[in-house]
Parts: structure tokens; C-alpha cells; sequence
């Protein structure tokens, strides 16, 4: 017999109970589930709606059967549709008639809208600690590397130079605005959906002020029918994920170019590397690239979540029990993404050598030839013309800018003085970017002490 069999006559089709059922992916929130129902025993004995000893009742049921399914010792029927009603089911065959009452006041509407917004507040605290974690590393590989000076690339064409520190501190900022992004997205999820009923309230007074401070909800929900309709807190948090894997997607795609021969600049550690089946010499950065493919994954999730709440009419619509499948696998694939990367960029090879070797090459100080000449009074534009007239005739040389004699700086401007010899050398063109927020040693340092001080604030 179904929980809601009252109306009908003829049992429901044979494949309505797989088709129908969510228990074998929403058995997940069997805890959600739990604490949400305890919560409402709780508010109905204390509004008197039921009296306190069948209150009690329900919440020492609850409690075995939380035990008993953490000790594997339940098993979920799908003829019960899903994790609500099993649940359900279990007290009543526990502890009879009494069971009954629970769901007084309550619809699976509201019940199962509480139930995600617990689990995913309880994930963003796992995820933002994830993403802290992950900060402190960029910061700590930044300081290692203040002085380890390599390529900058625009169009992945050598740019100018930079240090590696640099680089590290633009992902931590990326990381920064995610980590804010997902404790964002928690404070607009952190309002109390319970008591909403099926959707136009109930008829009851319950006390739904009380829910709200025994499940830690910031507030409750005002208006009823947004409260069981709206999942817009799972496609912001699925949308702040897929940004999360958006950063992660382009550091991996920068590990794999450097992995590779024609870089050179890192190797990853044996622990977080693949070998080939046939060829024996191969070692593939099979972590960066998995993480860049999952992306893709993550992406995925959302456009799920944003289609099937696309055109739904107010209120709960079946539909919205497939919201589960995008929000699960989002947060796993969340999870294990920030956890391995982590360990992977913590155990991984840097190169410094060959960073600094390709900074040689691609005439990275041309810009800073140019930027000579208008200290000496030549427009800028000007500046850009003779210089770039240097690089051919280097090109043609085959010479470095710095391997220029002063004769041969002059032999393009008059303006060059014997200075110009120590101002192209490519550690020089680094630390003489002054701007604020540039490159210099002396600007990461103040990045990483900023860094430090957000660690201590937060
Ligand atoms: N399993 C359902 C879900 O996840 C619970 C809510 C069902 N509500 C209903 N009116 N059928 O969405």
C-alpha cells in the first residue's frame, strides 16, 4: 500500500516504481531527511499540534532509524518512491500509529526543498574548506617563487617576462572570488523552506520561526509557493561550481602544455601520472587532463538544472526531483577535482632552469626597449616603430636584444645610452614593471602579505 494509495483503485503500472522513484540516487539525504523530520516533531509538540509524548515518540524513531541505516542496516524499497516516504514508511512499521503523524503540516514539497538546502550547505562548508586549502597553497608557492622568472604569454606567444610567483598569485585571486562566490551562494540558500506545506501554507499554527533556529536557517521563507517551487540556489551553486571548474580547467590546461617536452617547465610526480600501454617511455599528465575534461562535466550540470527548471509553472512539479542528479555530481566531482589538484600541484616538479632558458628567447624586453626611448622624449607610437625594426634585424641576426652591442642599440635611435645594456637584461624588465598590481618582486610581495592578511581576517 502506497503512502498516498487512499484515492486510488488499481495498483500503478509495474514500471512506475523504477521509473517513479528517486530513493536510488535522493537516499543520499537520508540525514538531511532525518534532521529536517526531527526538527518538525520537535515544532509540532511544541506547538501542540501533536501532544509532546507522541513528539518524542517520533524523534526516538527517527534516531534508531538514522542508527540503523548508518550501520547498513536498512535497506530502501523503491516501491516507496523515494527517501521522504521510505523513510516514513520505516517509522510507522517502528513504532506504529503514532507514525502517522508526522507529516502533519508538511508536504514533500517543503520537506524535500529543506533537505537540499541542508545537504548543499553542509557541502559549500566542505567545498569552501577545500578551496581554502588550495589558496594557502598558491600563496605558499608563490613565495617559493618570487625570484623564478619565466615567459608570460599573450596567445601563448612569450609576452613579457614574469616570475612564477606572479602567475601563482592571478590563480589565487580567481580562487578567491570562488571561495567568496560559494559562501555567497550559501547565504541566500540558508533561508527555512519548512512549513511551506505543498504550496499555498497550512492550516496549522506552526511555529516555522522555531524551525528556522533548530535546523540554523537564517530566516524563513516568506511567501509558501516560492518556498517549494524555486531551485534557484541549486543552479547558483552549480553555476558557482562550474566557474570553480572553469579556473581549475585553465591552470590544468597550462600543466599539461608544461609538462610536455616542447615546454619543459614542470613534471608531475609519479603518484599523479599514467604510463601508456604500448609506448614505454610515455608519462601523461592524466590528472590535469581528467580535471579539464570533467569541466566539461560540471558545465553539463548546469544547463541540466537550468533546463528543467526552464518554463516550469508555479508550483513543485515533478519535474524538479531530477535536480538531485546535477547537484550530487557537481559536488562529488567538485570535491575530488579541488582535492587531487591540490595534491598533484603540491607534489609536482618545477623547472625553474628551463623556465628561465625560455625567457631568452621571443624578444620579451622589446617592450621595455620601447619603454627606454620614450624616457628619453620619443612618442610612444614612435618608440613601437624603431623597435620593432630591432627585432627584425635581430631576427635576421639571429641575436638576442641583449645580445646587442651599444653600437648596435644606436644604429637604430641616438637616444640609446650605455644604460640601455643593463635595462633590456630580462631579470631588469621584470622588476622595473612599478604599476601596482604588476609583476615586480616587490608587487607579489605585497601580494602574498595581502593574501596573509585575508587568511588571518576570514
Ligand atoms: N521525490 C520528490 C522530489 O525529489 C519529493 C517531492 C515529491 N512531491 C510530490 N508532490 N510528488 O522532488
Amino acid at each position: 500500500m502506497k503512502l498516498w494509495g487512499g484515492r486510488f483503485q488499481k495498483e500503478t503500472a509495474g514500471i512506475m516504481d523504477r521509473f517513479n522513484a528517486s530513493i536510488p540516487f535522493d537516499q543520499k539525504l537520508y540525514k538531511h531527511d532525518i534532521m529536517g523530520s526531527i526538527a518538525h516533531a520537535k515544532m509540532l509538540g511544541k506547538s501542540g499540534i501533536i501532544s509532546q509524548e507522541e513528539s518524542e515518540k517520533i524523534i526516538e524513531g527517527l534516531e534508531e532509524i538514522r542508527k540503523d541505516i548508518e550501520n547498513g542496516k536498512v535497506e530502501f524499497k523503491i516501491e516507496y518512491e523515494d527517501i521522504h516516504m521510505n523513510i516514513e514508511t520505516l517509522l510507522i512499521e517502528r513504532i506504529g500509529e503514532v507514525g502517522k503523524k508526522l507529516h502533519t503540516a508538511r508536504s514533500r514539497n517543503d520537506q524535500v526543498a529543506v533537505d537540499i538546502r541542508l545537504y548543499i550547505r553542509e557541502e559549500i562548508e566542505k567545498i569552501s574548506e577545500l578551496l581554502w586549502d588550495l589558496l594557502q597553497i598558491f600563496v605558499s608557492l608563490s613565495k617559493d617563487h618570487v625570484d623564478t622568472i619565466m615567459p608570460g604569454y599573450t596567445h601563448l606567444q612569450r609576452a613579457q617576462p614574469i616570475n612564477l610567483g606572479y602567475y601563482f598569485m592571478a590563480y589565487f585571486q580567481m580562487f578567491q572570488r570562488d571561495f567568496q562566490r560559494v559562501l555567497d551562494c550559501k547565504k541566500r540558500l540558508n533561508v527555512l523552506p519548512l512549513g511551506a506545506g505543498a504550496l499555498a501554507g497550512t492550516t496549522y499554527f506552526t511555529d516555522r520561526e522555531f524551525l528556522a533556529k533548530e535546523l540554523g536557517f537564517d530566516r524563513i521563507c516568506e511567501n509558501s509557493m516560492d518556498a517549494v517551487s524555486d531551485r534557484d540556489f541549486v543552479i547558483e551553486f552549480i553555476s558557482s561550481g562550474s566557474m570553480i571548474m572553469m579556473h581549475l580547467s585553465r591552470v590544468c590546461e597550462e600543466l599539461v602544455l608544461w609538462s610536455s617536452q616542447e615546454f619543459g617547465f614542470v613534471e608531475m610526480d609519479d603518484g599523479y601520472s599514467t604510463g601508456s600501454s604500448i609506448m614505454p617511455q610515455k608519462k601523461n599528465p592524466d590528472v590535469a587532463e581528467l580535471i579539464r575534461g570533467k569541466t566539461g562535466r560540471v558545465y553539463g550540470n548546469l544547463i541540466n538544472i537550468l533546463t528543467i527548471m526552464k518554463s516550469l509553472p508555479l508550483a513543485y512539479n515533478k519535474d524538479m526531483q531530477e535536480d538531485k542528479l546535477p547537484l550530487f555530481d557537481t559536488v562529488e566531482t567538485l570535491k575530488d577535482c579541488l582535492m587531487i589538484f591540490k595534491d598533484m600541484i603540491c607534489t609536482m616538479t618545477i623547472k625553474k632552469e628551463n623556465m628561465k632558458k625560455a625567457t631568452k628567447a621571443g624578444f620579451m624586453n622589446a617592450t621595455d626597449v620601447a619603454d627606454y626611448l620614450v624616457s628619453k622624449g620619443v612618442p610612444f607610437r614612435s618608440a613601437h616603430e624603431i623597435v620593432g625594426k630591432m627585432v627584425l634585424y635581430c631576427i635576421d641576426h639571429d641575436k638576442t636584444i641583449e645580445e646587442l652591442s651599444l653600437e648596435e642599440f644606436q644604429r637604430f635611435s641616438d637616444k640609446f645610452e650605455k644604460e640601455i645594456i643593463e635595462r633590456v637584461q630580462i631579470e631588469t624588465c621584470m622588476n622595473s614593471k612599478v604599476s601596482q598590481g604588476s609583476t615586480s618582486k616587490e608587487n607579489v610581495l605585497k601580494m602574498i602579505e595581502n593574501a596573509e592578511n585575508f587568511f588571518r581576517r576570514d
